[in-house]
C-alpha cells in the first residue's frame, strides 16, 4: 500500500494505474467498520482501490468539533493495509488549502433542508473537498455511505451539474449491535450516552412500522420518531423530519401513493450530534 501526502505524489500513483479501473473511498479518518465496508465494495467493484483520509475544515462550522476531531493516522493505515487498499491520500491543510485558495463549490438547493439548514457551510465544504478529490484522483466509481443520505444527495447532484465523469456508487449504513449507527464521532459519549444512543434508531424502526403498517401522514412518522426519543432523557432533539427523498423537503401532508419517503434526525447527546436516516421505499 502506497501513501501519498502531496498532489503531485498522488497524480504519480494515479497515473501508475492508467488503464485500470480505481475507486475512491473519501474519508475523514478515524476508521470504523462503515467505512471499511465502502472499501470492501470498492475492491469488487474496481481493478484499484484508494482511499484518502483528510479532516476537511472547510466543512465545520466555527463552533463545531474541528479541533477535537478524533484522529488516529496508524491504526487507520493498518486497517486500509488489511483491507488490500492500493493507495491512501493524506493530504494536510496546506496542500488542499494553500494561502491564495479562494474557490467554493457550491451546490444551492437541495444543500437548503435537514443538515444544511443546521450548518449553514457545512456542504460548501463537502462539495469544494470532494470536487477537489475527484480531480486529483480521477476516480471511475466514488464510494459513499448512505448514514449520510443529504450528502449522497448533494455529491450526486454536483456530478450531474459538473459533468464529473464518475459512477457515485451508495453503501448502506453500518451499525453496531444495538442499532446505533457507526460513526467516529460515537467516541465522544460517555457510557450512559452510549446506552441512550440507541434511541435514535428505536425512533427510526417506529416510524418505519407505521410506514408499514400503511402509515403515509408526514406528521404521524414524525411524531412516532419525536416520542421515542421524547422518553430518553439524554437524548435533545435537533430535528426529527419525514421528507421527499429527491428534494429533501419535508412531507406537509401525506406521502403520494407510489413514492418513498426519507426518515431522518439529528440529536445531541450533550454537545455530541448525532445523524441518523431510513430510507424506505413504497411497498
Ligand atoms: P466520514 O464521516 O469519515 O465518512 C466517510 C464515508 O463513510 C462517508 O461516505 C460516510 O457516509 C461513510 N460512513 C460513515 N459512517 C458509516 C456507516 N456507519 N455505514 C456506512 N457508511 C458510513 O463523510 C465524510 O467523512 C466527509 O464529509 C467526506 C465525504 C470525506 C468529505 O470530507
Amino acid at each position: 500500500m502506497q501513501v501519498a501526502n502531496t498532489i503531485e505524489e498522488a497524480r504519480v500513483l494515479r497515473r501508475g494505474y492508467s488503464g485500470e479501473s480505481l475507486g475512491l473511498v473519501p474519508t475523514m479518518g478515524y476508521l470504523h467498520e462503515g467505512h471499511i465496508a465502502l472499501v470492501r465494495r470498492a475492491k469488487t467493484e474496481n481493478d484499484r482501490v484508494a482511499v484518502s483520509i483528510f479532516v476537511n475544515p472547510k466543512q465545520f462550522g466555527p463552533t463545531e468539533d474541528l479541533g477535537r476531531y478524533p484522529r488516529d493516522l496508524q491504526r487507520d493505515l493498518q486497517l486500509l493495509e488489511a483491507a488490500g487498499v492500493d493507495f491512501v491520500f493524506v493530504p494536510d491543510g496546506e496542500v488542499m488549502y494553500p494561502g491564495d485558495f479562494q474557490t467554493i463549490v457550491q451546490v444551492t438547493e437541495v444543500t437548503k433542508q435537514l443538515e444544511g439548514a443546521r450548518r449553514p457551510t457545512h456542504f460548501d465544504g463537502v462539495t469544494t473537498v470532494v470536487a477537489k478529490l475527484f480531480n486529483i484522483i480521477e476516480p471511475a466509481r466514488a464510494y459513499f455511505g448512505q448514514k449520510d443520505a443529504q450528502q449522497v444527495a448533494v455529491v450526486r447532484q454536483m456530478v450531474r451539474d459538473l459533468n464529473f465523469n464518475l459512477d457515485i456508487v451508495v453503501c448502506p449504513t453500518v451499525r453496531e449491535a444495538d442499532g446505533l449507527a457507526m460513526s467516529s464521532r460515537n467516541k465522544y459519549l460517555s457510557t450512559e450516552q452510549r446506552a441512550a444512543a440507541a434511541a435514535l434508531y428505536g425512533a427510526l424502526r417506529r416510524a418505519e412500522a407505521l410506514w408499514s403498517a400503511g402509515e403515509r401522514r408526514g406528521d404521524a412518522l414524525r411524531d412516532a420518531m419525536e416520542s421515542v426519543l421524547a422518553a430518553e432523557p439524554l437524548a435533545r432533539i435537533d430535528y426529527v423530519s419525514a421528507a421527499d427523498p429527491e428534494t429533501l423537503r419535508e412531507v406537509e401532508h401525506e406521502v403520494r401513493p407510489g413514492q418513498g419517503v426519507l426518515l431522518s434526525m439529528a440529536v445531541f447527546f450533550d454537545k455530541t450530534r448525532l445523524i441518523d436516516n431510513f430510507l424506505l421505499m413504497p411497498v
